[in-house]
């Protein structure tokens, strides 16, 4: 698995887990109310869970399976940027939950989210090609 694959999907696991704690949290306290700011955990559950993990292991796995030429995968520095933008999109959207931060954190969190769609996009579009006889 090549190193930018390991990161994506490590960082994925770890959402995983903070998303399940979360929601596992705000569940726990329906049925027994332990603190209200716990339903300041809902942005970050889902931002966690959908792009966090779900997002973040569709580029990493993305970034390992799709084809290649020879051993080489292209121009890998947008795709680099891609996680770069997307983690960063993630706890800008999620410390303005938590912290109560201007709307502009969110609006610029989503924009790095989406530029971060954008630059794997670039990584990704010339290997979405069909198998050639003979080729690896
Ligand atoms: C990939 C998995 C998951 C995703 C994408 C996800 C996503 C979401 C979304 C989008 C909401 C907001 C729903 C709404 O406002 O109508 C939500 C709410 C919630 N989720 Fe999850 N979730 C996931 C897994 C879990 C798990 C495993 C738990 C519990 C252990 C959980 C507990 C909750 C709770 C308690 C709420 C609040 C429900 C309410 O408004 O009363 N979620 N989740």
């Amino acid at each position: 698995m090549p190193r930018l694959s390991v990161w994506f999907v490590r960082a994925a696991l770890i959402y995983l887990t903070l998303g399940f704690t979360f929601g596992g949290l705000m569940l726990a306290n329906k049925g027994v109310p332990i603190h209200p700011l716990i339903w300041r955990l809902l942005p970050s559950h889902i931002e966690f869970l959908l792009f966090g993990w779900t997002i973040q292991l569709a580029f990493g796995v993305a970034f390992w399976i799709l084809p290649r030429w020879q051993t080489q995968r292209g121009n890998v520095r947008p795709a680099w940027a891609a996680f770069l933008l997307l983690n960063g999109g993630i706890w800008l959207v999620v410390a303005g939950s938590w912290f109560n931060w201007p709307a502009w954190t969110l609006v610029s969190g989503r924009l790095l989210e989406t530029a971060a769609v954008a630059a794997f996009a670039w990584h990704a579009w010339p290997r979405v090609k069909p198998w050639v006889e003979g080729s690896p």
